[in-house]
Parts: C-alpha cells; sequence; structure tokens
C-alpha cells in the first residue's frame, strides 16, 4: 500500500518567541559523514572492544544477550530486525502527521553519536560541561546522600548513556563506597554503549557492566534491578528526559518508580529555563556541527528504510516554543518535494518551506520538576545547580 499525505499549502507556523534562523551559511551543504569525518579521529583505543564487538553485531542478530569478556555482558532488546520495526513505525507515523515529525531517538546512529559528541564540546553547548561540572562539585555530597536516603546502593544504571562521558564521575564516587558490583549503561546506539562499556570496565574492573540496548519509550521494564535490600542509582543525564513531552515524561519516570523500589534512587539532569537567545545559539552552532546532526536523521532514514531523501534540500532550524517552554529542532524543505521510503512503502510530500520537527527540548525550574517528580511516585530530595543556575541535577527517592 502507498500512502501519500497531502501537502499542506502553508509551511509549519513558528511558535511564539524569537524565531529560529536556517543553518545553511552558503556553499555546499557537507553532509552529517563528511562533518563527522571532519571531526575524527577519536583517541586510540577508545573505540570497540569485547563490549563494542558484541554490540555492533546486535544490529542484526536475533540473540537477546552476548557477554563479551568475563564481566562485560550485552542486552540487546532492539535487535536489526526490531530497531528497524521500530523506526518504522515512528516514521510512518511521524511523517503521515501535521505537522510532520520524527523521533529523536534515531539521530543516534554511530555518526549521529559522533556528531552528539563533538556538539558537547561546542562553545555554545554549555549543558555537557556545566551538568559536569555540578557532578564534579557535588559528588561527595551526593554519596553522602545517598548514604542516608538509600542504604546499599550496588548498581548504577544510566538511561541514554550514550558514551558514558559523565558516568565516570558517578562511577568513581559510588567506587569510592565500596559496594558497588554492577554498571547498566542502557542506549539506543549500540556502537556508543559498547565503547561506555568498554571504557567503564578498564577503569574499575571489579564492577560488572551489563549493558543494555534499548528504548527507554518501552524497555524500561526489562531493565536488571538488585537484589533486594541493595538498591540502584538511576540516572538520566544530559538534559535527555526534555526530549519527552510531558506525558512521554510521566510515563517514563512512572515505569521507572515500578521497576525500581524503596532503597534505590534517581539522578536527573535538566537544563533550565534561560535567556532564549543562549537557548538557540546552543541548538544552532557557528560551526553548523547541530545542523549536520539534524540532518543525519535523514542519512539514516534513507539507509534503514530505503528513503531518498536528499539533504541538501533541508536546511536546519532551532526555534524556541514559549508557551511549552522548549527548543524545537526542525529541517525545513527548502523546495517543494516528494520523497520516498521504499522500505515501508510510504510516499511523502513536502511544501516549499514545510518543517519537519525532529527534537524537541523541554527547559525546567525547580517547581516543574519537583511536581512532574511528586506526580510520578518519587520525592525531590535534593536540587544542585551550578552557581549561574544553567542547569540542575535532581536526586529524587520513592515518595
Ligand atoms: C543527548 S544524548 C546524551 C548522552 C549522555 N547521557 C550525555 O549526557 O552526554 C542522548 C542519548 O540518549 C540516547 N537515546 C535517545 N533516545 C533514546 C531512547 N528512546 N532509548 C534509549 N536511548 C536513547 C542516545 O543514543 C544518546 O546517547
Amino acid at each position: 500500500m502507498t500512502s501519500r499525505t497531502p501537502a499542506p499549502g502553508a509551511p509549519t507556523p513558528s511558535p511564539t518567541g524569537p524565531t529560529g534562523r536556517p543553518a545553511a551559511r552558503g556553499g555546499r551543504i557537507p553532509t552529517p559523514a563528511e562533518v563527522a569525518a571532519r571531526l575524527r579521529p577519536r583517541p586510540a583505543g577508545q573505540a570497540g572492544g569485547a563490549a563494542g564487538a558484541g554490540a555492533a553485531s546486535a544490529r542484526t542478530g536475533d540473540a537477546s544477550a552476548q557477554t563479551g569478556d568475563a564481566g562485560v555482558c550485552v542486552e540487546r532488546h532492539l535487535t536489526g530486525p526490531q530497531r528497524s520495526a521500530a523506526m518504522a513505525q515512528d516514521a510512518r507515523r511521524g511523517l503521515t502527521a501535521s505537522p510532520k515529525e520524527l523521533a529523536p531517538t534515531w539521530f543516534y546512529d554511530a555518526t549521529g553519536s559522533l556528531l552528539f559528541e563533538k556538539i558537547t564540546e561546542l562553545p555554545e553547548y554549555y549543558l555537557t560541561r556545566t551538568e559536569r561540572s555540578i557532578l564534579e562539585r557535588h559528588a561527595g555530597d551526593l554519596v553522602s546522600e545517598l548514604a542516608s536516603v538509600a542504604q546499599g546502593i550496588d548498581t548504577l544504571v544510566e538511561l541514554g548513556a550514550g558514551t558514558s562521558p559523565k558516568s565516570r564521575l558517578l562511577l568513581g564516587a559510588l567506587a569510592d563506597t565500596g559496594r558497588l558490583r554492577r554498571f547498566v549503561p542502557f542506549d539506543v546506539d549500540a556502537d556508543a554503549l559498547g565503547r561506555a562499556a568498554t571504557a567503564a570496565r578498564a577503569a574499575h574492573p571489579g564492577v560488572t557492566v551489563h549493558a543494555v540496548v534499548g528504548d527507554f519509550r518501552q524497555h524500561i521494564g526489562l531493565l536488571p534491578v538488585p537484589a533486594a535490600p541493595a538498591g540502584a542509582l538511576v540516572a538520566f543525564l544530559g538534559g535527555t528526559i526534555g526530549n519527552l513531552r510531558p506525558a512521554a515524561r510521566a510515563e517514563l519516570l512512572t515505569a521507572l518508580r515500578s521497576r525500581f523500589g524503596p532503597g534505590s534512587a534517581l539522578l536527573l539532569g535538566t537544563d533550565l529555563v534561560k535567556d532564549p537567545a543562549r537557548l538557540l545559539a546552543a541548538y544552532d552552532d557557528s560551526a553548523g556541527v547541530t545542523a549536520a546532526f539534524n540532518r543525519n536523521l535523514l542519512t539514516v532514514l534513507n539507509r534503514e528504510l530505503g528513503a531518498d531523501f536528499d539533504l541538501r534540500a533541508f536546511a536546519h532550524v532551532a526555534v524556541w516554543d514559549e508557551a511549552n517552554r522548549w527548543v524545537e529542532m526542525r529541517l525545513r524543505s527548502l523546495r517543494q518535494q516528494t520523497v520516498r521510503l521504499a522500505g515501508i512503502d510510504l510516499t511523502v510530500d513536502f511544501a516549499e518551506g514545510e518543517e519537519l520537527r525532529t527534537e524537541i527540548s523541554a527547559k525546567f525550574d525547580q517547581e516543574t520538576v519537583d511536581k512532574e517528580l511528586a506526580n510520578t511516585g518519587w520525592r525531590l530530595a535534593r536540587w544542585w545547580t551550578d552557581p549561574a543556575g544553567d542547569f540542575a541535577l535532581s536526586l529524587a527517592i520513592p515518595g
């Protein structure tokens, strides 16, 4: 069956607040892979490893678990066919909706994860370094707070771990307690997870790494849990929770609460509301790395769903939505065009100027975080920010 979406006559209206600017800056637009290649090489020894090799095979294998070196286990809830089916479902739903949208989950193939790592080093992208500085400053407070609210944390779970640059700090702080037994990095990108697993194992040979390839929108109930009375610290860093709409955030927090009971705790990183100009710069950097990251979503669909998106025909756009208090990333069609996704037998028309939403990034304040936690069975125990109040880390316990 071929389903063709009607081409809207007018471009998607922009939300209120400062408008985004198309990020095409004249000249030929480099492909995401070209931008990623320019940003290589990564330091020797970071890629691959036993877990990396095992994780990479997740794309095609059907096995749900595979063990690499002793002490590193990779469990897969998104094998190649499952990943393709989930992406196909998201793409069909989003590209036939009005306005059109794609889930940010699919940004993260190997190129997307590499581009994201580079974004975290950009001067405009304050989020990662600010969150890291809060972790550095308050790691000791976190451990002593955990001792008073949750006895016996023996597992660190990290959702959307990526290559886990910040879990190094958490692993170090928890390992110092002498009780840490297991690290569970969880991500949709098997390659990034492989690197996280390898690095964690090398730094903490006494800690078992149980990596999980999955989608946090559906696989929270399958995460390993510590045997009572021990508990887990579940970290969800980077502001990634802001990529979910309020209802999806509530669903995720509720699922976490029912999976991790008394004795466990949640460490949540949230970006805070601030001057929209700074927010927009963070999602539309002058070097064009975020633009390449955004367009990489189309490369992923071209490769995995047999689509024929012409990346040069879409401009990167970032806008601040004042009403919803989130930044949106979009891809604006530069001409009227028809895109075919042969792998899912779908044809999609784009009007000139029509925008495809690829990510929302919600911004918070303490009151909102407190309320969202309380509504999902959690109690905010501690709230740490950097001195400028740009980013927050919340420690929550079952309410
Ligand atoms: C914004 S990055 C943050 C990475 C890292 N936690 C940090 O703080 O730098 C989002 C991460 O979440 C992962 N991710 C996105 N959607 C996901 C999903 N639905 N399920 C699991 N992981 C997901 C991505 O692969 C990526 O590693």
